[in-house]
């Protein structure tokens, strides 16, 4: 399109001070996912960076480029994501959970994110060794959650090729505390 799309999704997020705790200003991304046009490229967006990224390209050669054989997503905002990159890329999508919700085998990692602590889990046979996996989530802040979501995957002996956000609030120093995993922000604010 026309406009640069890092403009659009600057345009329709919506800051809340204050939410959910004082001191904070939330980031509202639901009137991004509900503009069927700005969502499109979204997600075209979040699955482009394993073309710049070449340990992909290395891992990849097969694949037409693409980089990636199953797609993570972050509940809940991340899922909203996930799905439809991978279903976009043709590949599956695996859901990382807040603690309690898988119902199977599965690993667990405890977090710290900017308005909180949890804990996020991972269905042990969802991700085999060697499989390139492309980490989507809607906001990059503190990176306690990304990071938690690559430990995971990597715990489980999968390759994550990138980590893909809509927004990265670049004060927060999330994409140092993901490095060297690279981060691919489609609006850095
Ligand atoms: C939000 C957001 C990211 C995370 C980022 O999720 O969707 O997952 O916080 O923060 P961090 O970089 O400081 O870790 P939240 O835990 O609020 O859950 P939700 O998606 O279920 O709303
Ligand atoms: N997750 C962590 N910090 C956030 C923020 N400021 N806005 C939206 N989601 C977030």
């Amino acid at each position: 399109g026309a406009v640069a799309l890092d403009e659009l999704i600057a345009g329709l997020t919506v800051d809340v001070p204050d939410h959910p705790e004082p001191g904070v200003v939330f980031r509202d991304l639901t009137p991004v996912f509900a503009d069927g046009p700005v969502f499109r490229r979204v997600v075209d967006a979040l699955a482009a960076p394993q073309l710049a990224d070449p340990r992909a390209a290395a891992l990849g050669a097969a694949d037409g480029g693409q980089g990636f054989d199953v797609v993570v997503g972050v509940e809940a905002r991340g899922f909203l994501l996930a799905a439809a990159v991978a279903l976009d890329a043709g590949v599956g999508v695996v859901p990382v959970r807040k603690a309690g919700k898988l119902p199977r085998e599965r690993i667990a990692a405890d977090y710290a994110l900017e308005y909180g602590t949890a804990t996020l889990e991972l269905h042990a046979d969802s991700v085999r060794p060697g499989q390139r996996v492309l980490v989507v989530d809607d906001v990059l802040a503190t990176g306690g959650t990304l990071e938690a979501a690559v430990a995971l995957v990597e715990q489980l002996g999968g390759v994550v090729t990138a980590v893909s956000v809509v927004v990265e609030l670049a004060a927060l120093g999330g994409r140092q505390r993901l490095a060297p995993h690279a981060v691919h922000a489609l609006w850095t604010t």
